[in-house]
């Protein structure tokens, strides 16, 4: 499949897009430097598992240029696409571009939580970012809908992450700055939810499959680099739980409100997300 010949048409991306920016006006949006009371900060509030988890999540966050560099290799905005594909890309680039800028935000603002409470000095947390920072990222799909139906999953799984941290740790600094992640993960997550949706009602079952395969092959971003990523992901789940089947039900409720009367096809597929879902 050529990704170019399955996308949902460029009216349907520019609702999409519309709406994501219709719901983050400037009114909301937020800056590292003056959204928070900086030198209250304090990481002796928290524990030694709500310090690691902040570490952790902060690596995830800061390899942003790698998540956005997938966007343009799958979806160009230059010569290399036709014109009616680099339509579609560059109404899509709308909420790339903005999305990608609010995830470097929190890449920065964990960076700077951890200074500021004093986890780790500045220059050293630079370069241990760049170690995970420079390894490779990539989701190696063919069909468009997987992109975003991967995305609806990490966006929702986070944003619930960072909810659950936020209810467990006892520094006010740490919990503004998690709030704000949060919803900012939610209105991603919105989009997501919003895209893989048009995508059923445009090609029903012919999304069935990549869907499918997306959830049978899911990983966190980071799972197959990060060195001691399986241990360090338990490890954190005891502090609040990190669970990305958690997401699935999400899944299924786009599927439901999309499709108006399930196919086979489309029955089997909840099943098996369903199935998917870890037994808690
Ligand atoms: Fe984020
Ligand atoms: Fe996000």
């Amino acid at each position: 499949m050529n990704i170019e010949s399955a996308l949902i048409p460029v009216g349907d991306m520019v609702e999409a897009v519309d709406g994501f920016l219709a719901a983050s006006p400037a009114s909301r949006a937020w800056d590292v430097e003056t959204a928070f009371n900086w030198q209250r900060a304090d990481a002796g509030r928290l524990t030694e598992g709500q310090r690691s988890a902040v570490q952790f999540v902060t690596l995830i966050e800061d390899h942003l240029p790698g998540y956005f560099e997938v966007y343009h290799r799958y979806f160009p905005v230059d010569d290399s696409v036709d014109r009616d594909t680099f339509v579609h890309n560059r109404e899509l680039y709308h909420f790339t571009v903005r999305w990608a800028l609010e995830e470097d935000t929190h890449a920065r603002a964990l960076a700077r939580y951890q200074e500021a409470a004093g986890i780790a000095e500045r220059g050293a947390l630079r370069t241990e970012l760049a170690i995970e920072g420079q390894k490779p990222f990539d989701l190696p799909y063919d069909h468009p809908v997987q992109f975003f139906a991967y995305a609806l999953v990490q966006e929702k799984a986070t944003q619930m992450y960072y909810q659950h941290l936020r209810d467990v740790v006892d520094d006010p600094v740490l919990a503004a700055v998690l709030a704000k992640l949060s919803r900012d993960e939610a209105r991603h997550f919105s989009f997501m939810a919003d895209v893989v949706g048009r995508y059923l009602r445009v090609h029903g079952d012919a999304t069935v499959e990549p869907i499918r395969d997306v959830i049978a092959n899911f990983r966190m971003p980071l799972a197959d680099t990060m060195r001691g990523y399986w241990r360090w992901a338990l490890k954190i789940a005891d502090v609040a739980s990190y669970d990305h089947t958690e997401a699935y039900e999400h899944l299924v409720k786009v599927i439901d409100r999309a499709v108006d009367a399930r196919t086979d096809r489309v029955d089997e597929l909840v099943r098996f997300i369903e199935e998917c879902r870890s037994v808690a």
